[in-house]
Formats: structure tokens, C-alpha cells, sequence
């Protein structure tokens, strides 16, 4: 595109009390800031008009391809509050270069990554002083991108919209870092081999809600998904990865078959292991072994993983047959360590060895 962004600042941003007012008890993503950002994309015509602008409703015409096809994409990093005062992203270029991944998956034009990177520099740049200086609260990103072509006939759009919104959180799960208890659906899957499991794709997230208020009619926390093909294998959550520890210290995570998102928190837990010395796994991971493990002691811990959630520990697994717990249904203390050593990189707190931060300010 080569075109600078052009910025249209907020004539009435929120007053910096109520902002105070706001930040002080955040929640997820029910707060939002001043401004977003947008690019179009047409074809024959490239990616075009990028503008930093008052946050707004986006006018739809009700044929708009999404609305009918969901052909939609989305990702989710944060920026923190540094602990020298300044501003820093966590690992920019892996959520740019999964979101390609997930346009090519959703046959959608493929946003150029720093365009990405540039959009989401943008917001933070003006929106900076929403980002709350909670212990764990940070400046959820939210960038998008869906099918804006007014068009009924099933195939790839030739327009889209690109977008970015950003939303100051407090702690995804409301009990702080209390262990949460897991349902195993056997009724829904989330991904099959050849589908979009490894895609960020709403419709992803669409087919997993049934599943979690099924979890929650069971009085479990959230829901965790088995293989499509033999409902045996553990997937991820809905909106997470799932780390075992043995106890032996190994880390044991599902392997990226296709049918899981490739968390980078995920990866980022990987590597800093293997930094560290600690053995790793990527293999499958059945029920009967968590289950076997669990109630033999030969697996410590377990946890579930995400941008969003950071680490959680998983203290109690549930099915319509069974339940058991992990460990003492506490957080163990691999998770607490690999909790604590993951958010000082990301707050500022240690040195970044992986170069995993941008630094904003
Ligand atoms: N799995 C799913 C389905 C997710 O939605 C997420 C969250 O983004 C993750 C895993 C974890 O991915 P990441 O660590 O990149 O946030
Ligand atoms: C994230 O961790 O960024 C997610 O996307 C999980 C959920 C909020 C959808």
C-alpha cells in the first residue's frame, strides 16, 4: 500500500475520570477505547484507505458476504504497561503471521504484515492511556477482518474490511487464578482433519459455544474438546491449549495436526522450556492416559493456555462418566513458575532472551 495511515483523532474521547472509572474493574472485553482502526481491501485494487479514527459502528448492507457465509478471521494479542513505564507488545509477528494463515484457510485476501503491525501500533499510539496499570491488566487488540462484499453468491469475496479495536482487561477468568474445572464433550468437536480448526476463524468459536453451556450445565468452568475422528485424543478448549506436566517435570502438549490453533503462548511455553533444560512432548494425548495419569500421580499438573487466559490451571476434568482431579485440584507448581516467567517477559520484569517484545514507548 506504501500510504500512511490516516489519523482522525476522537473530537469527544472518554473524559480521563470516567476512563479512571472504567479501568479500575475492566473485566474482558466489555470496555472499549476511544478510537479503531480500518483498512479496505478490493481486488484488482489492493489493500487501500487505512484510517486511525473514532471507535463507531460499521454500517452493513444485510447482504454483506459475512452476515451470510461467516467468512471471518480474527486474532488477539495484548500490550503492557511496562515495568519501566513503557509500552511493549507480546511476540507482533506471530499473531500478523497466523492471521495470514487464517485468510489463506478462509480464502480471504491475506493483510501484509505490516500493515498488521502498523495498524495495531497505531491504536496503541493513541489509545495508550487506556492501557490499565492493574497488576494483570493489559490492552487486549482485537484485529479483524471479514467478507464486506455485498454478494450472495457462495464464493471468496473480492472485498473486505480490516479492522483493529482494543479492549483494557483485567483477568480472563473473574476468580483470579483459581483452578477451573473442565467438561469433555462427548456430544460436540470443535475441528476435523481438513476443516478450520487451525484457523482463527469465528466460525470456530461459533460451533464451541453449544459445548461450553453444556460445560456450564455441569458445573464446570469450560469445555474441552476430543479428536474429531475417535473421540479420544485431546484437543484444546474453546478458547485455549492444554499443557499436561508429568511428574518428572516433562511438559506434554497435543501436537499441530490441523485440527488445533497453534497457540503462541503455546509455543512460547515450548520454547522457553527447552531453554530452560525441560523436557518437552507434542504428542496425542487420550483421555484414559489424563484420566490413568491423573489418578496414578504420573501426571502433576495441568494447565490451559492462551493469549486471553494466560496460564490457568486445570483442577478437576469431568464427563458424563467420570471425574477426576489433577494433582490436589491446586495449582501445581510447574504452572505457577511457568505463569510467573512467561508474565515477567511480557510486563517487562526479566530479560526478553527470545526477542519476543516491541517495545512502543
Ligand atoms: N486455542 C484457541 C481455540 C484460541 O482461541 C486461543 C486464543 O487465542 C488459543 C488456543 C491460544 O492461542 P494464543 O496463545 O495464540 O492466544
Ligand atoms: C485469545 O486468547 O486471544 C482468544 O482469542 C481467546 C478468546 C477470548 C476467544
Amino acid at each position: 500500500m506504501g500510504e500512511q495511515f490516516e489519523i482522525h483523532p476522537h473530537p469527544q474521547p472518554v473524559a480521563p475520570a470516567e476512563r479512571e472509572a472504567l479501568l479500575a474493574n475492566p473485566g474482558f472485553g466489555r470496555v472499549f477505547t476511544d478510537h479503531m482502526v480500518t483498512i479496505k481491501y478490493a481486488e484488482g485494487k489492493g489493500w487501500y484507505d487505512a484510517r486511525v479514527e473514532a471507535r463507531a459502528p460499521i454500517p452493513m448492507d444485510p447482504a454483506t458476504a459475512v452476515l451470510h457465509y461467516a467468512q471471518e478471521i480474527f486474532e488477539g494479542l495484548k500490550a503492557y504497561r511496562l515495568a519501566d513505564g513503557g509500552v511493549g507488545l507480546f511476540r507482533i509477528d506471530a499473531n500478523a503471521a497466523r492471521f495470514q494463515d487464517s485468510a489463506v484457510r478462509m480464502a480471504m485476501a491475506p493483510l501484509p504484515a505490516d500493515l498488521f503491525i502498523g495498524a495495531v501500533r497505531e491504536l496503541v499510539a493513541i489509545d495508550g492511556q487506556w492501557i490499565p496499570s492493574l497488576p494483570e491488566g493489559s490492552l487486549y487488540l482485537r484485529p479483524f477482518q471479514f467478507a464486506s462484499e455485498v454478494f450472495l453468491g457462495v464464493r471468496p469475496a473480492k472485498e473486505y474490511l480490516f479492522g483493529v479495536i482494543a479492549s483494557p482487561v483485567g483477568a480472563y477468568f473473574s476468580g483470579g487464578v483459581k483452578p477451573v474445572s473442565i467438561w469433555v464433550t462427548r456430544d460436540y468437536t470443535r475441528a476435523a482433519p481438513g476443516g478450520t480448526g487451525a484457523a482463527k476463524c469465528g466460525g470456530n468459536y461459533a460451533t464451541s459455544l453449544v459445548a461450553q453451556a453444556e460445560a456450564i450445565e455441569h458445573g464446570c468452568d469450560q469445555v474441552v474438546f476430543l479428536d474429531a475422528v475417535e473421540l479420544k485424543y485431546i484437543d484444546e478448549l474453546g478458547g485455549m491449549n492444554v499443557f499436561l506436566v508429568l511428574d518428572d517435570g516433562t511438559l506434554v502438549t497435543p501436537p499441530l495436526t490441523g485440527t488445533i490453533l497453534p497457540g503462541i503462548t503455546r509455543d512460547s511455553l515450548l520454547t522457553m522450556a527447552a531453554a530452560e533444560g525441560r523436557p518437552v512432548q507434542e504428542r496425542l494425548i487420550s483421555l484414559d492416559e489424563w484420566r490413568e495419569g491423573a489418578r496414578s500421580g504420573r501426571i502433576a499438573e495441568s494447565f490451559a493456555c492462551g493469549t486471553a487466559a494466560v496460564l490457568t490451571p486445570i483442577g478437576t476434568v469431568r464427563s458424563r462418566e467420570e471425574e477426576f482431579t489433577i494433582g490436589d485440584g491446586q495449582t501445581g507448581p510447574v504452572t505457577a513458575a511457568l505463569r510467573t516467567a512467561l508474565m515477567d517477559i511480557q510486563w517487562g520484569r526479566t530479560t526478553d532472551r527470545h526477542g519476543w517484545m516491541t517495545r512502543l514507548s
